[in-house]
């Protein structure tokens, strides 16, 4: 695909499996997904299992284009924090991207703007890449917030890391409202916030991929990836269908 105005952006496509699989079926879905996306290509492709997940996820990816992200991290380096895992044993697993700040952690686990932004730290401390994900709730989207909620958010990482970081950064928009739920923003919706991230990001703002995420399948996934601020997806459920997530990396390629 050839878009002017992010001629220098590398669409990128991230499979975010979320709570699913099992040894059985991540073979079986990464043996298709490989055998997929054979050859060279203009956009990268990511594949986040559950953490038990991925070691064997790594090596069924070894010798692929496909890459290892993971789908959280602790915010802090080592120590007494039962259950949890460090962004640097993310890198030990040869993970190169990790998703943080993702609508389920925020609201089920509780995550605030400011644990996200030292989570951000903690994994481009560890030499790796933060996904960070951004996103209004249905409410701020009926009352036109969108655009205050999302500002916050970004402020809250900006506020400790500073701007200049995002070069090593990727930026994902999910409307909480779209994730899981089968609505998809409109182009227009999508479009006006990703311009609006985009802007917040100052100098860098035509480097940093902008990832669009929430109820993307194959069938609206090129609408999306046509639009000039959108870089590509982070996908939930499409991501757990070989056929579908390949389908969709095509569309990005
Ligand atoms: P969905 O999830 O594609 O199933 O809506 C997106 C996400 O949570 O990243």
């Amino acid at each position: 695909m050839n878009k002017a105005s992010n001629a220098k952006r590398r669409q990128l496509v991230v499979g975010n499996w979320k709570m699913n699989g099992n040894l059985h079926e991540n073979a079986d879905l990464l043996v298709k997904v490989v055998a997929g996306w054979q050859g060279e290509h203009n956009a990268d492709v990511v594949i986040c299992p559950p953490f038990p997940y991925l070691i064997h996820t790594g090596s069924l990816l070894s010798g692929s284009a496909i890459l290892l992200g993971a789908q959280t991290t602790s915010e802090h380096s080592k120590g007494a924090y039962t259950g949890e895992v460090s962004a640097s044993m993310l890198a030990d697993l040869d993970c190169k991207f990790v998703i943080i700040g993702h609508n389920e952690r925020r609201r089920l686990q509780g995550e605030t703007d400011e644990q996200v932004a030292r989570q951000f730290i903690a994994v481009q401390q560890a030499g790796l890449i933060p996904i960070l994900c951004v996103g209004e709730s249905l409410k701020d989207r009926e009352q036109g917030r969108q655009l205050e909620t999302i500002g916050r958010q970004l402020d809250a990482v900006f506020a400790h890391t500073g701007k200049d970081v995002f070069n090593n950064a990727v930026l994902a928009y999910e409307p909480v409202w779209a994730v899981g739920t089968g609505k998809t923003a409109t182009p227009e919706q999508a479009e006006e916030v990703h311009r609006f991230m985009r802007a917040q990001l100052g100098e860098l703002a035509g480097k940093v991929r902008i990832l669009y995420g929430g109820s993307v399948k194959a069938h609206n996934a090129q609408q999306l990836f046509a639009l000039p601020d959108i870089d590509g997806a982070l996908l939930g459920g499409a991501s757990l269908d070989a056929d579908e997530f390949l389908a969709i990396c095509r569309a990005a390629d």
